[in-house]
């Protein structure tokens, strides 16, 4: 079993300035509750109970968000207010939570290779938060996982997007093995719409095995002068297997404006019981 989930924390959310001047883009609450805190329970519906995250300056939110606030609590205690704070006190008592600080931002596969320490040697699920992603039937890491048991490889979770969307993703070439089954043959990052393989792109959820660390460090920076997780997994799938997963479900691009209020009205309507709202 899978107990480690990493969640790269650590990026400047310039799509969402002036908001993520002095707070961290995975706090934004979609209605009231956290990005990060959806992620985590998805981490937890999975049964990932060791959370790693990866902040940065000015990220101190996150970690006061997962600990106890002793001067609310006495102050809402007995009152009908508590039970606001139920699902995040049975986070705080079944996880534990531990951080460390990426120093420059050189990318997301520098942001997780920074998570080596936390991690040590054995596969593990990434999320990104800002992906905020609802199951079908159960949460998308969950069924990664179902995946990762079968194959022993990593997995990367794919959705078809647009053809003018693609260059906002890493997009796989793949094998069909599978229903929602591809085996990687090659991955290209924020391809043009020309060069792009096909309208399949890897979004924010990942599981892991630990031999990316190596890879990671002798991958040079790629587009954008960062270290791609993307380039990483390109050499994994070629020197050993990467599969990617079309989960089953639906995911929000929490990053920009229009996902994130996208993301605020379909759970402002589950809230209210309203009918359109499968994912
Ligand atoms: P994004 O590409 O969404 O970048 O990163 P960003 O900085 O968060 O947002 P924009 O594009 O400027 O608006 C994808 C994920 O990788 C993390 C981010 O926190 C996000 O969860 N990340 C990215 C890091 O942790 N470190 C990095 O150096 C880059």
């Amino acid at each position: 079993m899978i107990k480690k989930c990493l969640f790269p924390a650590a990026g400047y959310g310039t799509r969402f300035l002036p908001a993520t001047k002095a707070m961290p883009k995975e706090v934004l609450p979609v209605l009231d509750k956290p990005l990060i805190q959806y992620g985590v329970e998805e981490a937890m519906a999975a049964g990932m109970h060791n959370i790693a995250v990866i902040t940065g300056r000015g990220k101190r939110a996150i970690e006061d968000h997962f600990d106890i606030s002793y001067e609310l609590e006495h102050q809402i205690s007995g009152t009908s207010k508590e039970g606001l704070l139920r699902d995040i006190r049975r986070i705080i008592d079944t996880c534990t939570f531990s951080y460390t600080r990426q120093i420059e931002m050189r990318g997301l596969g520098h942001a997780i290779l920074t998570g080596e320490t936390l991690i040590g040697r054995e596969p593990f699920g990434v999320i990104l938060a800002d992906d905020l992603c609802v199951g079908e039937s159960q949460g998308v890491m969950a069924q990664m996982l179902e995946i990762y048991e079968k194959y022993r490889c990593s997995v990367v979770a794919i959705e078809e997007v647009a053809p003018e969307e693609v260059h906002k993703y890493g997009v796989i070439d793949g094998r069909q093995l599978d229903d929602g089954i591809y085996m990687v043959n090659a991955m290209v990052e924020k391809p043009g719409r020309e060069e792009a393989p096909s309208n399949l792109a890897v979004i924010g959820r990942y599981v892991l095995t630990p031999d990316i660390f190596d890879i990671l460090r002798r991958t040079e920076p790629g587009k954008n002068g960062e270290l791609q997780i993307t380039d990483a997994l390109q050499t994994q799938a070629r020197e050993n297997m990467v599969l990617a997963y079309r989960f089953k479900g639906r995911r929000f691009d929490c990053g920009s404006v229009d996902g994130f209020v996208e993301a605020t009205n379909y759970f402002y309507r589950q809230r209210c019981g309203a009918e359109d709202c499968d994912p």
